[in-house]
């Protein structure tokens, strides 16, 4: 069977709970340009069987897709991913127990509060007659309010207006308790950021647009993202009360998966309940690839927003959790490489090889082009530790798939990523008969080279 159109029949097994449910976009809460669909996890679920007994893990969960599509199907997951946006993110969308009249609660008294502020900003400066005739309005006090630019904003990637917005608007939501209601808000908070109030394009790197400069109506933006939330979770709230729906458990926790298995062991409940006695049963993930995308670079907003991105340290902190998928991440002192000899394996020793000459022949000594052959040898050794850990976490028979996409970001080396984790994990893991099969294929990021291939590897833990 293929996995991306004729699974038609094999969805309709789960079509009881899922149309109930089908008009629920959650997943439009937040999104981010790199997140797959929930076609290709119901397409796998079918395929591998999974049912409502097992445990799924995606250990590079991102928005939460993997996480929310299983849920939807009765079936318990785990996701973990390194970005505080997107834990958040997740965890939101799979919150569906939260308390509905506390929201609107605290919805009206935000919205009061931010409209009329919002107002002014907007006609700051605007001497028009329409401004003269509003002169009986008084002037609300802004002192209180830190408008000054987040040191780690990219160059032009809000306006003023809209920029001061947002900082009134995280003032008020930094006021509310801190709880899962408020988590709304926040996702609210930075979902709007990147989609409708910055001057952001995303192709698929995050690059400033000048087309969108100016001033934005945040308030109606923001209304807008809230109303959805109430809809969506009014909605499954009533499908859930009448029955006619049981939800998956699911629990979202910030990993990096190179440690998946120490982290679960100690914090994850859902883990080791009596249920899932410790084990995974599956795994439905998009890892990156070394591609050159700077997940940090296309969050940046959301993270800023988020507290957690305020200066440099912070966002080292980040990308240092991160597997090594591109050269703004690579370290000195970073050694998965050298630690697990990842040439022994000859089709990376080849890609490395391969770079190495170019750097000498072409005598490059200073941009980006000399950590290409790093990012290649960092990439695969963290992906080898994270292969041994979820071998450590599965249950035998157990089957993990992952949606990778090959890459010629690196002066159009060739590197078959599928190809090579698949050797990875079944010579140096212990993984038995990986499959590797097309899932689509796609425009290259880079002018340099034509079509990359997105394929999906499917590793399975042998029986014992
Ligand atoms: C291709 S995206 C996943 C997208 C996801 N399938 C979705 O639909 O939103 C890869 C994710 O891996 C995360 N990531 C990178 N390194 C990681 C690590 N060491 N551990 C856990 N997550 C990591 C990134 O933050 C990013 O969210």
């Amino acid at each position: 069977m293929t996995l991306s159109q004729d699974n038609e029949a094999e969805t309709l097994k789960h079509q009881s709970n899922l149309s109930r449910l089908k008009d629920l976009s959650i997943h439009d809460w937040y999104r981010f340009v790199y997140a797959y669909s929930d076609q290709i996890i119901t397409g796998l679920v079918d395929e591998f069987g999974i049912t409502q007994d097992d445990l799924v893990i995606d250990p590079f969960n991102g928005t939460g897709t993997t996480t929310l599509a299983t849920k939807k199907l009765g079936i318990d997951a785990i996701g973990t991913d390194t970005s505080p946006a997107s834990v958040l993110s997740a965890r939101t969308k799979t919150n569906w127990d939260v308390d509905l009249d506390e929201f609107r609660e605290r919805r009206s008294e935000l919205l009061s509060t931010i409209q009329p502020i919002f107002k002014q900003i907007s006609s700051e400066g605007n001497t028009t007659l329409d401004s003269f005739g509003d002169s009986t309005s008084e002037e609300i006090d802004l002192s209180k309010y830190d408008f000054s630019e987040p040191e780690k904003t990219p160059k032009g990637w809000l306006s003023e207006k809209p920029l001061k917005k947002m900082k009134v608007l995280r003032y008020h939501i930094e006021e509310m308790p801190d709880d899962e209601v408020t988590d709304l808000f926040r996702l609210a908070m930075i979902a709007i950021l990147p989609e409708d109030v910055g001057n952001v394009r995303f192709g698929p790197e995050a690059t400033r647009d000048r087309k969108q400069e100016g001033d934005k109506d945040v308030y109606s933006i923001l209304k807008k993202k809230l109303d959805k939330m109430e809809q969506d979770l009014e909605q499954v709230q009533e499908a859930i009360e009448s029955g006619k729906v049981g939800p998956g458990e699911t629990e979202i926790l910030r990993a990096d998966a190179r440690e998946l298995a120490d982290t679960l062991r100690s914090e994850s409940r859902l883990l080791n309940t009596d249920k899932h006695e410790g084990e995974i049963d599956y795994l439905i993930t998009s890892p990156p690839y070394p591609a050159e995308h700077d997940y940090t670079r296309n969050q940046r907003l959301e993270l800023i927003w988020l507290g957690v991105c305020d200066d440099n340290k912070d966002l080292q902190k980040i990308k240092k959790m991160n597997i090594r998928s591109h050269t703004k991440n690579i370290y000195v002192a970073d050694d998965e490489g050298e630690q697990t000899n990842i040439r022994e394996n000859d089709r990376i020793d080849a890609i490395v090889s391969e770079m190495e000459n170019i750097i000498e022949e072409e005598n490059i000594s200073h941009g980006f082009g000399q950590y290409y052959p790093r990012v290649i040898e960092e990439y695969f050794a963290g992906m080898l530790h994270h292969f041994e850990q979820v071998y450590d976490l599965m249950a035998d028979g157990g089957k993990a798939a992952y949606v990778v996409g090959d890459s010629g970001s690196y002066w159009q080396v060739e590197v078959e990523t599928a190809e090579i984790l698949a050797e990875l994990a079944e010579e140096r893991v212990g993984f038995a008969d990986p499959q590797i099969r097309l899932w689509r294929n796609m425009a290259a990021t880079t002018a340099d080279y034509d079509d990359v291939e997105e394929n999906i590897l499917i590793l399975t833990k042998p029986e014992e």
